[in-house]
């Protein structure tokens, strides 16, 4: 596709995506949506800018302070607000889309500098009856909402809406199901994880630092234009991998550890989120062999279930009931693998959920359950599948389990005929991740 044809698919994706926003919304709505803002890192210096992950999936604009303001029915109307081009700014900060920019890209024809916002906001508000915003608000938005909605009532000529709708679960289902257009970008977004993967676990050797690993993961991240990690990069040797959100990375590689990665790219906005567990040796013992094939089993049984129809808390009762028994054959926990289920025994050794969706945010949005039950899966639903075992040094069980981590984490698509593993060439059964580890082997 040529860069032009790419920003007319793009731009008509949006315009899709707000048209099914605005179908879903009673005639007459006024919607009301903020972009995020530049949020400040030290003195006079900001983070790099990321906009909130629903203006993105209904406008495409990348840049601070932008307002979408949309009216439902018969001839739904499409407002964007943009910062207005600055020589002087942009000299400083870069490049502004302005108006033009922000209208090619998206779809939007009546696009407007900032200062016409309050003036068509009233407008819109005044004359409509129902008004449909995210009942999130940070304290400038607050301020904001709270100067319009005191002029209206302060106006004769205008009314205050009398309905409000919560716009955040209307846009976060929309988003739960991937269009064709962003599962290929999950694609590109799960290879470029998945060859980093391949990187690190290559490039693994004792004597190295795991914020080195978690560089030569980020190297390829920055190589491919993605805009870098999606969420903090995990990279747990030994004990380390027992702590879910271990970020430090500062530990010195020993033979004999396993090491636990956790880590995806954000590309073109869209997450990916792998996790593997292997020995910095290049080789596992028999005891770490022994505990990672009763993750190894969990994973696959959770992913063999992922299908239209079934459900995640399905998915986690397989898994849960291998990682039981496999607690059992490590000798964590005794008994019998029913009494174990009932008493939930295995909790305080897998303490997280099997998965999460995943798409523009890592723990993306949409509802888990529906009228109270647990929501049957969907064709373009995405979601992780990442059981694991924890098991805390000074537990009662062969000290060669003690201190060990293992969790392994795939990107899953649900397809009409089941699912697709999205993430599977990161290689995760015993010979071929030994087989990568092995000198000149990583291609
Ligand atoms: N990396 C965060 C998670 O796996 O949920
Ligand atoms: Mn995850
Ligand atoms: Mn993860």
């Amino acid at each position: 596709m040529s860069g032009h044809e790419q920003r007319v698919a793009f731009s008509t994706e949006l315009k899709q995506r707000r048209q099914n926003l605005l179908n879903d919304l009673p005639p007459d709505t006024v919607v009301l949506l903020r972009g995020a803002s530049l949020v400040t890192r030290s003195n006079d210096t900001e983070y790099p800018f990321r906009q909130t992950s629903d203006f993105y999936y209904l406008t495409g604009i990348n840049e601070p302070d932008a307002w979408l303001l949309m009216v439902s029915g018969k001839k739904p109307r499409e407002y964007l607000f943009v910062l207005p081009r600055d020589a002087e700014q942009e000299v400083w900060h870069g490049r502004r889309l302005g108006t033009e920019q922000a209208g090619l890209i998206s779809g939007i024809r009546q696009v407007y500098e900032l200062n016409e916002l309050n003036r068509k906001v009233l407008n819109a508000l005044g004359q409509h009856r129902q008004l449909a915003w995210s009942f999130k608000v940070d304290s400038a938005q607050g301020q904001h909402r709270q100067r319009w909605l005191d002029k209206l009532a302060a106006s004769r000529n205008l009314t205050t809406p009398g309905t409000l709708i919560d716009l955040d679960p209307l846009i976060h289902e929309l988003r739960l199901f991937k269009s064709d257009y962003e599962i290929k970008l999950m694609r590109e977004s799960a290879k470029i994880a998945v060859q980093a993967h391949r990187r690190a676990m290559s490039m693994c050797q004792p004597g190295r630092y795991e914020y080195q690993i978690a560089a030569d993961i980020h190297h390829e991240f920055a190589t491919q234009g993605t805009a870098g990690p999606a969420y903090g990069t995990i990279c747990g040797s030994g004990e380390n991998a027992c702590i879910l959100h271990y970020t430090e990375n500062t530990s010195r590689l020993q033979e004999g550890d396993l090491l636990l990665i956790d880590a995806g790219c954000e590309y073109q906005g869209y997450a990916s989120d792998i996790t593997r567990t292997f020995p910095v040796g290049g080789r596992f013992s028999a005891a770490q062999k022994r505990m990672y094939s009763w993750v190894l089993k969990a994973q696959q049984a959770a992913i063999e279930h992922i299908k239209p129809g079934n459900t995640l808390p399905q998915a986690y009762k397989i898994a849960a009931k291998i990682l039981t028994e496999g607690l059992i054959d490590l000798g964590v926990l005794s008994g019998s693998v029913s009494e174990n289920m009932k008493s939930v025994a295995y909790r305080p050794y897998f303490m997280h959920g099997l998965g999460h969706w995943l798409g523009l945010d890592v723990h993306d949005v949409g509802a888990y359950k529906v009228n109270g039950e647990p929501r049957p899966l969907e064709p373009g639903m995405v979601l992780t599948i990442e059981p694991g075992l924890y098991i805390p040094p000074g537990t009662q069980c062969n000290e060669l389990y003690q201190g060990v981590g293992v969790r392994i984490e795939d990107d899953i698509l649900v397809t009409a005929q089941g699912h697709e593993n999205l993430t599977r060439g990161v290689p995760v059964e015993i010979e071929d991740i030994e087989h990568l580890m092995q000198p000149g082997s990583f291609t």
